[in-house]
């Protein structure tokens, strides 16, 4: 049996996934014969309430000089940041030569902002291709990846931090252990570490299962959130829900007793009680319901197919991998997928092999039926499709029910 995580209590899956490929794994016809595939598998542990995967490629598989996702692709996401950015600027650097560290910083998307405003600052990103994108942008980055010994490097050379944030990589970590107690050697006695992630609760809610792939090792709940950073001396002070990513939590964390504890974080708490986040059984719907929505996404694009209907994926994300490798959604049923970031284009989707083809191509030859894979960028994307709607076109969503849009 394997053991959380978290807080080492034993612990048993709840789905099984199969062997998946890793979510960013585009690749080339000559790299099909030894593609990587690992048990996907996801657990529930009563005792602390972390949801995780159960098995964990190695991180360097997953995060090196060739990592497919730039933050920089969604303009909405820029806009996202820089408002995360205004926040901290605002109400979170009090002092004199404030200093600001994020993990994870990617090409630079949350910190170009501090970056402008002259504000000392340091991006930790492992991923050594996109770190050389905030670099050019004049972002003091280091490409490593972060955990307790590199925030001890980091306070021996620049000192303690004010803030420390971190976008939709918390969870991607294993070793959380070592990365709490990171930030809490960085942060300064009245510093605050805040990180956003998709939220355990609207993934339960929307079964939104495609969260769900190989750097994705948590969903987070404030529940699981606060009994984690207790171990270190620290506490949840606030929480903000977020739209990005089909529902995320920001979490604000502090030495404990340092700043004052908002209301809301007790309000979200009694929230996931309300909607079983501590119960197994949530659980065992949860895997019905992923059951459901695959019967019925399969079903529909079977029935397109049988009626001679041209269907293409809108967006290669990382998150359409678990779809299309757990549905068993074949080139058959969709002809290529359609992506604007130029490592994906001319590769081919893990697991299944779909085309991934450049944005143009979908322009250029509007299929009947676009599979919004990229249903988290849903609002930017409408915008700019109008024209394929007023074509006629249709979109296929699957979040949070299958359903072909009008
Ligand atoms: N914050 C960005 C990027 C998220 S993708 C955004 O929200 O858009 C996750 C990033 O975290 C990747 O760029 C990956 O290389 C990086 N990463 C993974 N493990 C890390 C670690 N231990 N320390 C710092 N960065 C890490
Ligand atoms: P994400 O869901 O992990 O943010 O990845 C989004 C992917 O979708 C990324 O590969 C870029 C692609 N994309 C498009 O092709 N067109 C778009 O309009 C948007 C917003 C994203
Ligand atoms: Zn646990």
């Amino acid at each position: 049996m394997k053991s959380c995580l978290i807080c080492k209590s034993p612990i048993e899956p709840f789905i099984n996934f199969g062997n998946m490929p890793l979510g960013n794994g585009f690749l080339l016809p000559e790299q099909f014969g030894d593609e990587y595939h690992f048990p996907m598998r996801v657990g529930f542990c009563a005792a602390c309430g972390m949801v995780q995967l159960l098995d964990q490629p190695d991180r360097e598989r997953m995060f090196h000089e060739n990592y497919a996702f730039f933050s920089g692709t969604s303009r909405y996401m820029a806009h996202h940041f820089r408002a995360f950015a205004d926040q901290v600027i605002t109400s979170r650097l009090p002092g004199k030569d404030p200093f600001v560290v994020e993990m994870g910083s990617n090409d630079g998307i949350m910190l170009q902002n501090f970056a402008a405003s002259g504000i000392r600052h340091l991006g930790i990103e492992p991923s050594k291709n996109v770190a050389q994108v905030a670099i050019e942008k004049g972002i003091t980055t280091i490409t490593d990846f972060f955990d307790a010994d590199v925030a001890r490097r980091i306070v021996a050379e620049h000192g303690q931090a004010d803030a420390f944030l971190a976008a939709n990589v918390m969870c991607h970590i294993p070793y959380l252990h070592s990365i709490v107690e990171g930030i809490g050697i960085l942060l300064k006695p009245t510093g605050v570490a805040m990180f956003e992630d998709p939220y355990l609760g609207d993934v339960i809610e929307k079964t939104s299962y495609d969260q769900i792939y190989d750097e994705h090792t948590f969903l987070f709940s404030v529940a699981s959130i606060s009994y984690l950073f207790e171990q270190y001396g620290m506490e949840v002070i606030d929480v903000q829900p977020q739209t990005t990513h089909g529902g995320s939590m920001r979490y604000v964390i502090a030495h404990k007793g340092a700043l004052p504890v908002l209301p809301h974080v007790a309000a979200q708490k009694k929230k996931e009680q309300d909607i079983g986040l501590h119960l197994p059984e949530t659980y065992s719907r949860f895997r019905r319901n992923c059951e459901s929505s695959r019967e019925h996404l399969m079903a529909l694009l079977r029935d397109l197919k049988s009626r001679g209907k041209r269907v293409v994926g809108y967006g290669a994300t990382s998150k359409s991998t678990t779809i299309i490798n757990y549905c068993g959604i074949t080139p058959d049923l969709v002809e290529f997928i359609s992506d604007t970031t130029p490592i994906k284009q001319g590769k081919f989707s893990p697991g299944a092999h779909i085309p991934v083809r450049p944005y143009e191509e979908f322009v250029q030859n509007y299929p009947d039926f676009a599979l919004l894979f990229a249903w988290n960028h849903v609002h930017e994307i409408m915008e700019k499709e109008e024209s394929f709607r007023v074509g006629g076109g249709k979109w296929i969503v699957y979040v949070p029910q299958v359903a072909i849009l009008d």
